[in-house]
């Protein structure tokens, strides 16, 4: 018999939903939840569905969203495998920022650890009240292996992030949200509502735009600031010549809705 697959991926219109369900563990990412999440996300990126999807939300089951890597798992490894497990942690992260859509993370419960770092790695960040966030590493002697302390610093700065990491103090969603961690708090049961509202509202404009914004925005971080603009207006240009560029403005013109088809 198959083993079910702790990582789903749930399809509604362009909207992918990839759960990670292993709730008696507080969904902590051991090896297996870190490849079956890179399968899953992967498979989104490769997928040659007629419909294809045009944004994901990244989401836990039961009261966590992912309450760190598995310590469990890490308690035992040697040097090399833990470097051998930092970076498949940041090829996931790499996979997501490369994916030719955005993704939310709808963080529904503690995001400690790696848990925050994957969220880190996604577009932006939902929260449930009453949610916990961190990096609680330095307990346990360690620091952030999966992005943490690179993308925190850039996500709110490099005061925030280092607060954050020396202490390894949690913080609640209102704290994340008031240093920017995250871009809005919503009550639990409401939480994946507001994320596919979000979700479908960037499904509906245009594919090519929103994924060279994506693009632009990550890569301009790394650059300093003429050679980020000059990335910018080469991507700026190359959507004229396609049709959803054509789309959008004619549709504007004719007071009527774009039907963008991502070409
Ligand atoms: N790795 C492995 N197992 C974990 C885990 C992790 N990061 N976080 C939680 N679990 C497990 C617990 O060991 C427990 O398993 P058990 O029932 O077999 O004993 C189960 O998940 C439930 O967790 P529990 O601690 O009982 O829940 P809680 O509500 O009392 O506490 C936390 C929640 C998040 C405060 C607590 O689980 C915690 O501190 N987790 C570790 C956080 C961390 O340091 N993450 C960074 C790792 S680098």
């Amino acid at each position: 018999m198959e083993t079910p697959e702790i990582v789903t991926v749930e399809r509604t219109a362009a909207v992918a939903t990839v759960t990670i369900q292993r709730p008696e563990k507080l969904n902590a990412l051991n090896a297996r939840v870190v490849a079956e999440l890179t399968r899953a996300f992967a498979g989104l990126a490769a997928s040659t569905d007629p419909e294809p999807v045009r944004c994901a939300i990244l989401t836990g089951a039961g009261k966590a969203f992912v309450a760190g890597a598995d310590i469990a798992e890490m308690a035992t490894l040697s040097t090399m495998e833990a470097k051998r497990f930092a970076d498949a942690g940041h090829a996931l992260g790499a996979l997501i920022e490369a994916l030719p859509f955005p993704v939310i993370a709808a963080v529904n419960g503690f995001a400690l650890g790696g848990g925050c770092e994957l969220a880190l790695a996604c577009d932006f960040i939902y929260v449930a009240e009453g949610a916990k966030l961190g990096q609680p590493e330095v307990n346990l002697g360690i620091i952030p292996g999966f992005g943490g302390t690179q993308r925190l610093v850039r996500r709110v700065g490099a005061a925030r992030a280092r607060e954050l990491v020396y202490t390894g103090d949690m913080i609640t969603a209102e704290q994340a949200l008031a240093m920017g961690l995250v871009n809005a708090v919503h009550p639990a049961a409401e939480l994946l509502l507001r994320a596919r509202d979000t979700a479908l509202k960037i499904a509906s404009r245009g594919p090519l735009a929103v994924a060279a914004s994506k693009r632009v925005m990550l890569r301009g971080e790394a650059l300093d600031l003429p050679a980020a603009c000059e990335l910018e207006a080469q991507a700026f240009a190359a959507l004229f010549g396609t049709e959803d560029q054509r789309a959008g403005m004619t549709a504007f013109v004719n007071k009527s809705k774009a039907a963008f088809t991502g070409k």
